[in-house]
C-alpha cells in the first residue's frame, strides 16, 4: 500500500490470507487498537452480511476489509458514517472510471446489480462511542455467484471493469478520511450528501420499501440534510425514512 496519502486511515494495516470475518476480528481488537486501523483479508470463511446473512468472500476475488473508528461524537450521529462510507466508495470507483451508484443507505450498485455492501457495527455506551467497525465488501473478480444471489449480485470484472484492488482500497481510504474528518470535526455533511445525490441509484425512481412482510411502492424524492430518505407515498403524502430495508423496483 505505497502512496497512501492519509493521516490516520490505514496507517496500520493488518493483513490476513484467511480469517473468519474481518468485522469479527476488528470487534475483538477494537477497544485496544487505535483509530484508523484497517483489517483486510484475502478470504473470509464466515463473512457476514447485514440482517444475519452470509457474505460470500472467496480468496482473492474481492476486497474484504474493516476499518476501526473512534469518533468523539454522540452515538445517534453514528449512522451517518455508513453514508460517508457509501459516498467514499462510490466516489472512489467513479474516479477509477466505474459508474457505480449508491442505493441508500448501505449498498453500491453497478449496472443495476450489487457489487458492494457495508456492515457498520457500533460498540457504544449511553453517551459515548467505544468504537465503530466499518465493514466493506466489494466483489472485484468474482465470476460466478451462488444461485440465490446471481440475479442480484455482480462484480467489477463481470461488468468488464478491470481495476486493481490496491488502487480501489487506496482511493476509498483517501476519500473516506477527508469526508469523515469533515463530519467529525466540523459536523459538515454537504459533500457526502452531494455525492449521494449525484450518484444515487434510487432518487427519482419508484422503489419498494419493505418492513417485515409489508411491501409498499413509493417514489423516492431526495435525501435530506440529515441523510434520511424522502419518499412520496401513493396517497400523495411525503414521508421521511430513517432506516429500514428498501428494495428498488426491478432489481
Ligand atoms: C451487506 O451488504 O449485507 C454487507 C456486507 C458486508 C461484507 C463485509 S466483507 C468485510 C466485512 N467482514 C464481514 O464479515 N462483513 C464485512
Amino acid at each position: 500500500y505505497h502512496n497512501l496519502h492519509t493521516k490516520i486511515l490505514g496507517k496500520k494495516i493488518i493483513h490476513f490470507d484467511t480469517i473468519d470475518s474481518t468485522n469479527d476480528y476488528a470487534k475483538k481488537i477494537g477497544n485496544e487498537e487505535s483509530e484508523g486501523a484497517v483489517i483486510i483479508s484475502e478470504e473470509q470463511t464466515k463473512g457476514r452480511g447485514r440482517l444475519g446473512r452470509n457474505w460470500h468472500s472467496n480468496s482473492y476475488e474481492g476486497i474484504w476489509m474493516s476499518i476501526i473508528l473512534k469518533p468523539n461524537i454522540v452515538p445517534y450521529k453514528a449512522p451517518f458514517i455508513t453514508l460517508i462510507a457509501g459516498a467514499s466508495i462510490v466516489e472512489a470507483l467513479n474516479k477509477l472510471g466505474v459508474n457505480a451508484k449508491i442505493k441508500w443507505p448501505n449498498d453500491i450498485i453497478l449496472n443495476e446489480k450489487k457489487i458492494c455492501g457495508i456492515l457498520t457495527e457500533l460498540s457504544a455506551e449511553i453517551e459515548r462511542i467505544n468504537h465503530i467497525v466499518l465493514g466493506i465488501g466489494i466483489n472485484v473478480k468474482t465470476m460466478e455467484f451462488s444461485q440465490e444471489i446471481c440475479d442480484v449480485a455482480t462484480s467489477l470484472y463481470k461488468e468488464n471493469y478491470i481495476v486493481s484492488r490496491v488502487d480501489i482500497v487506496r482511493n476509498i481510504l483517501l476519500e473516506f478520511e477527508s469526508l469523515y474528518l469533515e463530519y467529525i470535526n466540523n459536523n459538515s455533511k454537504e459533500k457526502v450528501l452531494d455525492i449521494c445525490r449525484r450518484h444515487s441509484a434510487i432518487i427519482g425512481k419508484e422503489i419498494y420499501t419493505i418492513r417485515g412482510e409489508e411491501k409498499e411502492l413509493v417514489r423516492c424524492l431526495d435525501i435530506n440534510e440529515e441523510g434520511n430518505l424522502i419518499i412520496k407515498r401513493n396517497d400523495g403524502s411525503i414521508k421521511e425514512i430513517i432506516s429500514g430495508e428498501i428494495s428498488i423496483r426491478g432489481i
